[in-house]
């Protein structure tokens, strides 16, 4: 089974969220399973430097205000799996992230940009393909490769199958209907049943509309994208393609996220020396200026700073956070504004409050292991990955429960204490008065230390590895190729 996975990002080159860990571990969960899998990523300055031995393997032409491209073949160690690059200077080689430039503006020409990736991702999932391997299957993720289900609809001739696997519906790739002939598609595709929506053009909808198959990150987002209230316009279509939709809840990359062997850790352990988590917890006060109050939970967050996370909501429980009593230290970068709220909240409660604005892959790992517990309020989540670092690092997740979240976690109940399945925290719905009820038991079993060990051993026994998932992408596959 030959599989080409289009994506925008990808760990450890280009990151801006968990689509980067899922690009670097899924297409090696299933080459493990023995599949040939390819990764098709654009040529950004951090991807042409990380894979260093690619070679030219074909020039393709220049379409609509689609630049010509070279395309290249490499085998980066650090991505396990081929990494077909494409070269373009013009619109992939310069500064900034690969979605907005240095200074957080959306770059202007992204629908150029992720216009030829989808473009690319089509023409070589066709029969007009200039290389000699030809996928089965295209593999796109998100808006950015939305359109490559498109392209291969008005493809005459023969196609590999397509899936768009959403991992944030929020993300939708909106542009003018001008953008359409730049894209070089034709004027019909402007309709509903198209890449039209609500009188623009939307990559993601594009994605949703024609591709063969159309996965999401957990079963309980698969849902909850069918409703008004998180279908983001897009409810009726999903609702219409049930039947073609299918929630798989995503692994983590075990090897990345081991206490035992975590380089950023100042003390490794496991299941069995569980108390020299203490050592990281020390060292996260010390490293972020928190003070040493072993009576106060430290409570971790780490998060983009957007309105989705929820962390409004903490902002505004904080005095009654901290007199739990409790202590916040928060990593994130994102909305200007709730970075600046967060700064804030640090200076006023300095000591208590720990505000690191900026990415910081180390930090993070030091976070997941100091914190006693790990807190994701978010307003949704389709499938969300630090709570499952969490619960591998015995830090007790505390989560809304919704998507992805309520997938992963299960809270702690009388219920599911005593018949041993708990492993974290669940509150719903996301109010103030929810949220701190839930931060009481929380606080109420680390009060009780044999309590809260059995339940970070349980987290920590929960498997979060990719293989299922894998499996469940494979029989996706195959349903496609099997007629
Ligand atoms: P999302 O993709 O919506 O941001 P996920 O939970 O799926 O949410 O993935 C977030 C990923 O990004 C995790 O690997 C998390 O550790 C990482 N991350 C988010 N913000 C930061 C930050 N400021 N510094 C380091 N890592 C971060
Ligand atoms: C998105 C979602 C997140 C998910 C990640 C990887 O960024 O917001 O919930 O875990 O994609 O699928």
């Amino acid at each position: 089974m030959r599989v080409l996975f289009a994506v925008s990002e990808v760990h450890p080159y280009v990151k801006t969220g968990g689509l980067a860990d899922v690009a670097a571990a899924l297409p090696q969960a299933l080459s493990a399973l023995g599949l040939d899998v390819r990764l098709l990523l654009p040529g950004y300055p951090s991807v042409l430097k990380g894979c260093r031995d690619l070679g030219l393997i074909a020039s393709l032409d220049g379409v609509g205000a689609l630049p010509p491209c070279r395309l290249l073949l490499g085998f980066a160690k650090l991505l396990g799996v081929p990494a077909l690059v494409i070269d373009c200077p013009v619109l992939f080689r310069r500064e900034g992230g690969p979605y907005h430039d240095p200074y957080g503006t959306d770059w202007n020409d992204n629908h150029l940009r992720f216009g030829l990736l989808s473009h690319v991702a089509a023409l070589l999932a066709s029969d007009r393909t200039p290389i000699a391997w030809v996928p089965q299957i295209l593999h796109c993720n998100d808006w950015q490769t939305g359109l490559a289900p498109a392209y291969l609809h008005y493809h005459e001739g023969k196609r590999a199958a397509s899936i768009i696997t959403i991992h944030n519906l929020a993300y939708q790739g909106i542009f003018p209907p001008s953008t359409l002939a730049a894209l070089a598609l034709p004027p019909r595709a402007y309709a509903i049943d198209g890449v039209e929506y609500y009188g623009n053009v939307s990559f993601l909808k594009a994605g949703v509309y024609f591709a063969d198959r159309i996965t999401t990150v957990s079963p309980t987002y698969a849902k909850e994208i069918q409703t008004a209230a998180l279908g983001f316009g897009l409810q009726g279509l999903l609702t219409a393609r049930a039947h073609e939709l299918v929630g798989i809840l995503n692994g983590i990359d075990t090897v990345a996220w081991n206490p035992l062997s975590d380089k950023h850790l100042a003390r490794n352990y496991d299941a069995s020396s569980i108390d020299a988590k203490q050592a990281n917890t020390a060292e996260l006060r010390r490293r972020v200026g928190l003070e040493p109050r072993s009576n106060a939970m430290l409570i971790g967050i780490i998060s983009r700073l957007t309105h989705q996370k929820g962390l409004d909501v903490v902002l505004q429980a904080l005095p009654r956070i901290l007199a739990l009593p409790a202590q916040i230290c928060v990593l994130g970068s994102g909305d200007p504004a709730l970075e600046q709220a967060w700064r804030q909240a640090a200076s006023e409660h300095s000591g208590q409050v720990a505000a690191i604005i900026g990415f910081d892959e180390a930090l993070s790992h030091l976070v997941e292991a100091g914190a006693n517990a790990f807190l994701m309020p978010s307003r949704f989540e389709p499938c969300g990955l630090n709570q499952m670092y969490s619960q591998r690092y015995g830090t007790l997740p505390i989560v809304h429960a919704t998507g992805g979240l309520a997938d992963s976690v299960v809270g702690a109940i009388p219920a599911s204490l005593a018949a041993g399945t708990a492993t974290g925290f669940a509150f719903t719905p996301l109010t103030e008065a929810a949220m701190i009820e839930c931060l009481h038991a929380a606080c109420a079993l680390w009060n009780q230390p044999e309590l809260w060990r059995e339940v970070q051993l349980q987290a920590m026994a929960r498997d979060s590895s990719w293989r299922a998932s894998a499996i469940m992408y494979y029989q996706v596959y195959k349903s496609l190729t099997e007629h």
